[in-house]
Formats: structure tokens, C-alpha cells, sequence
């Protein structure tokens, strides 16, 4: 069993978990994910790993509460367990390939959207701990849903800040400032590595691509089973066919066919609506009688 070791709340759906998992946590890189099984009969949840301690042994995650099985794991308290976590999966970061060497010659800039910001982190944790900070931008919809903002600005460089409704930063989409970056000749980036919902990434490569900057993005949000069975992750990188959970989650955002992407995540919400909600019910009818017989 994974015993939670701490439990935070970061906005009102999104959570951190602090997981004891010794090797997961030795072998975990930047860019990997495990699957969380929280209890003998849930579901596989893909989670992009968020922080990882070799010491201590222990792996963070975040999760937006979205379905039945991410409801169940949110029930779970400090000192509870969920029923399997499997990991390190998929491929690490490309940067983390690199020498120390390469990255210092390099001008690095990441763009976390929304829950994205939770596999953004080790990355730019991971850089700055190799002597090089990067700049970043962060969105969200609004001033309450931004997270680990303390935690990234540790780790950045120049910081920009953006939300739609304009509560904190400025107003609109992280493309906005990302528009004004590329335009300004003074700051040439080699890098971007981009992650959040997939209309997000889409309109970050199809802005980088006029500029020819390469552009990093991770499919994650694609993945069902994690295990390379299952093939709801198949994407269309240039003429190649691949497996999220396999050959990535990262890709180069320029060659990914993102309308075919967003076609496949579609066509899994109705039956995962309808799943869920026979779920919830259930879930519903067991707190009751939970409730009930206290
Ligand atoms: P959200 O819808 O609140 O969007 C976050 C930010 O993305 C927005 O504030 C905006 O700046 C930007 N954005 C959204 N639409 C845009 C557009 N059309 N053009 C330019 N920028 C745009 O996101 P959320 O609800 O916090 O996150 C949930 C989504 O993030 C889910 O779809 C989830 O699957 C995805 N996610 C992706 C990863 C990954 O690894 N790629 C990891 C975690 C979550
Ligand atoms: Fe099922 Fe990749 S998530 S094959």
C-alpha cells in the first residue's frame, strides 16, 4: 500500500498528495507520470509526477477532481493509502539529456496553464538546481485557481503572470504575453516548453511556429490506461503514429496534429459522463449509508 503522507489543497478542485513511494521516488525523473490506483476496484488515473524525494522517498502529485475515481482519491485523508501507484512511466524530459554545458548556453521559457503548472515544476526545479533558471509564464482562469505560484517563482527567472478575468497579472490568455516576448528582439528564446489544456498548447505551437521556435508540449490529458493497451493516447506526430504513454507524454508541439488530439479527448466525455455519473450515484449511496449507520 501508498500510504498519503500530506494532503494540501492548493485551489478548491485541484489537491497535492505527498505519496510514500520509495522506488518510485528513486528512479522518478521530470516529465514522467505513475498511475494511481486509488482503492482494489478504481480505476487507472494517469498523473504527470510533480515533485519527487530520493531520501525521504517519497513522489507529489496534483489532480484537478474531475471524475469518479479523481472524487474517490479526494475522500482519501493524511495516513491513508490508495491501492497501487506504478511508476516512474513514459519518457523523461528531453532537457534533462542535456549537459550542463548545452543548458547554460540556452534561454529557456515555460508556459504552465492551469494544472499544467504541476509538471511544469520539476522541470524548472530541476534546471535551477543544474545552475539555470528559466523564465516563465503562468495562467489560470482567475486568481483562485493559480498554483504553487511560490514554488515556480523560486525556480524562474522573469516571472509573467496572466489570468482571464484579469484578477491577478494581466488579463487573458498566457498567449498574450507570450505574443509581446516573441516580438521583442531583445529576448531570443532557444526553448519553450509548454503545458496545460490542449487548446492551450495549440495556440502557443501554432503562434511559436511563425517564430521557429522549438516548442515543447505533453499530451498527458490524452492518456486513459497509461499502458500503451488501451490506445486512446494514439497521436499524429508529423506522418508518424505514436503512443503518449509511450513515446512521450512530451512531444515537439510543431509536428503534434492537435485537431485530431482534441477529436480523440472528445470522444471519451460522453461515455465518461455517463460512467461517472452511474459512479457518483453509487458513490453517493455509500456515503449515506456510511453517514447513516455513524
Ligand atoms: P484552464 O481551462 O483554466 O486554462 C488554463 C490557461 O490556459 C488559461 O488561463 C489560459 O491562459 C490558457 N488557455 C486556455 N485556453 C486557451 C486558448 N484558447 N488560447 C491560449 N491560451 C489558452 O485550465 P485548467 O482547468 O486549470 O486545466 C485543466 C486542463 O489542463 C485539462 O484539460 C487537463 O487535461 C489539462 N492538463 C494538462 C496537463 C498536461 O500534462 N498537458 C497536465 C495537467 C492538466
Ligand atoms: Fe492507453 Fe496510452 S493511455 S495506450
Amino acid at each position: 500500500m501508498f500510504v498519503i503522507l500530506e494532503k494540501k489543497r492548493l485551489n478548491p478542485d485541484v489537491l497535492e498528495m505527498k505519496v510514500s513511494a520509495p522506488r518510485v521516488a528513486e528512479f522518478a525523473q521530470p516529465g514522467q507520470f505513475v498511475i494511481v490506483i486509488p482503492d482494489k476496484t478504481g480505476e487507472r488515473v494517469p498523473l504527470t509526477i510533480c515533485d519527487y524525494d530520493r531520501k525521504a522517498g517519497s513522489v507529489t502529485i496534483v489532480f484537478q477532481v474531475v471524475g469518479l475515481s479523481t472524487r474517490k482519491m479526494a475522500r482519501l485523508e493524511k495516513g491513508d493509502a490508495f491501492a497501487d501507484f506504478v511508476g516512474p512511466l513514459g519518457k523523461s524530459s528531453e532537457l534533462i539529456s542535456e549537459s550542463p554545458e548545452e543548458l547554460s548556453g540556452k534561454n529557456i521559457l515555460f508556459i504552465a496553464g492551469g494544472v499544467g503548472a504541476a509538471p511544469i515544476y520539476p522541470q524548472m526545479k530541476w534546471l535551477n538546481s543544474h545552475g539555470k533558471k528559466a523564465d516563465l509564464i503562468l495562467g489560470a482562469r482567475d486568481a483562485g485557481q493559480l498554483i504553487l505560484v511560490k514554488e515556480l517563482k523560486e525556480n524562474a527567472n522573469k516571472v509573467f503572470i496572466t489570468t482571464n478575468d484579469g484578477s491577478a497579472g494581466t488579463k487573458g490568455f498566457v498567449t498574450g504575453p507570450l505574443n509581446d516576448l516573441l516580438l521583442n528582439r531583445s529576448c531570443h528564446y532557444d526553448r519553450i516548453i509548454a503545458i496545460g489544456p490542449l487548446i492551450m498548447m495549440k495556440s502557443v505551437a501554432d503562434l511559436t511556429r511563425s517564430f521557429n521556435v522549438k516548442t515543447i508540449v505533453s499530451l498527458n490529458p490524452l492518456m486513459i490506461d497509461g499502458t500503451g493497451m488501451c490506445g486512446a493516447c494514439r497521436v499524429t506526430i508529423g506522418n508518424q503514429t505514436k503512443f503518449t504513454c509511450v513515446d512521450g507524454p512530451e512531444f515537439d508541439g510543431h509536428l503534434v496534429n492537435f485537431e485530431e488530439a482534441m477529436r480523440r479527448q472528445a470522444m471519451y466525455k460522453p461515455e465518461e459522463k455517463e460512467h461517472d455519473h452511474l459512479c457518483n450515484m453509487d458513490l453517493a449511496v455509500e456515503e449515506s449509508h456510511s453517514k447513516s449507520l455513524k
